[in-house]
């Protein structure tokens, strides 16, 4: 790897996407219950990493990434409702989040339905309203794709249908899901769809706002759905192993739901390999497509296996 470095990066665009955010939250009636629940969850300080991924891919078709940053956000809104969500009682029942009480423990259960509902509501809005909001913006048909794209991989055929997938997993016995290799099969269908499709439709939408040309779009994708799926991968890994108070958010809590993750099926070992394996093949194929102005979407697929965060 070469001098790029990635600390620098990931900084300087999280603080563009963060106070673009902010001016979004700015816009709505302050002291309002709904909009301090929907702050604490959206400022909370999550790693960005789909925002930073659009960007990316915006430099590396020779875009400007600041082009951008209203798919940034509107992604952003939406993983954060997906985690508020994902964090009730009825479904994960996690207390902390982005090092903080979860929406529900820090307000009330409806109120954090209502600030999920309230996010993923707004970042459409976004999208279509980025003319105004922002200075600079794709131009409306290719926003017109964006909502399409972004909604897709949000919606019953991308997260919200993995989340399903994963939910009934945990409700059935390993014997139903077949033997390892079904087994196996089904996590990867659950993960492709739960994190995959929104990691995937943020390098798209970076290239897509950049014009990018078909082959190089197409390296993306491969790229986008390589590292979504080692991202899950090093997400169960950490659920094992890694540090909460690094992490800011539960460990142990797959094992003890009895949730079917990749360690859970292949071991911790064959898991890291795994990961290892998917960011070979990622980076194999910026490599066929794109020059020294893809480094940052190198760095970012290591950093998805290294991570501890
Ligand atoms: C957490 O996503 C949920 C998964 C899809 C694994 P992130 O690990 O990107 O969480 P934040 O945004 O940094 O909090
Ligand atoms: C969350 O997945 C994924 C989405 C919200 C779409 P998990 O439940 O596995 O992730 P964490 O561990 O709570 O972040
Ligand atoms: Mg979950
Ligand atoms: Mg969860």
């Amino acid at each position: 790897m070469n001098q790029f470095n990635l600390a620098d990066y990931l900084k300087q665009n999280r603080v563009l996407v963060e106070s673009a955010l902010e001016r979004i939250l700015g816009s709505f009636t302050r002291d309002l219950e709904l909009t301090c629940a929907m702050t604490h969850s959206l400022m909370a300080g999550g790693k960005r990493v789909r925002p930073v991924l659009a960007m990316a891919a915006a430099e590396a078709c020779g875009g400007d990434p600041l082009a951008a940053l209203p798919a940034c956000c509107a992604i952003e809104m939406i993983h954060t409702y997906s985690l508020i969500h994902d964090d009730l009682p009825a479904m994960d029942d996690d207390d902390l989040r982005r090092g903080l009480p979860t929406c529900h423990k820090k307000f009330s259960e409806a109120t954090a339905i209502l600030a999920g509902d309230g996010l993923l509501t707004q970042a459409f809005h976004v999208l279509a309203a980025a003319d105004r909001l922002f200075e600079c913006c794709p131009d409306a048909a290719t926003r017109l794709t964006l909502v399409e794209k972004i909604s897709e991989a949000a919606g019953v055929r991308g997260m919200v249908e993995g989340q399903m997938l994963d939910m009934q997993a945990e409700t059935m016995a390993p014997s139903e899901l077949g033997n390892k290799d079904q087994r196996l099969a089904h996590l990867k269908k659950i993960h492709r769809h739960k994190t995959g499709a929104m990691i995937r439709v943020s390098v798209e939408a970076g290239a897509l706002g950049a014009n990018a040309s078909p082959p190089a779009l197409s390296a993306l994708i491969t790229y986008a759905e390589a590292i979504g799926l080692a991202f899950q991968v090093m997400d169960d890994i950490l659920n094992v192993e890694g540090d909460p108070e690094i992490m800011g958010k539960a460990a142990g809590s797959d094992a003890l739901h009895d949730k079917m993750t990749f360690p859970a099926i292949i071991g911790l070992d064959e898991s890291k390999a795994f990961g290892r394996e998917l960011i070979e093949q990622a980076i194999d194929a910026l490599d066929r497509q794109f020059d020294e102005k893809a480094d940052p979407l190198r760095a970012i697929a290591h950093y998805i296996i290294n991570r501890k965060r």
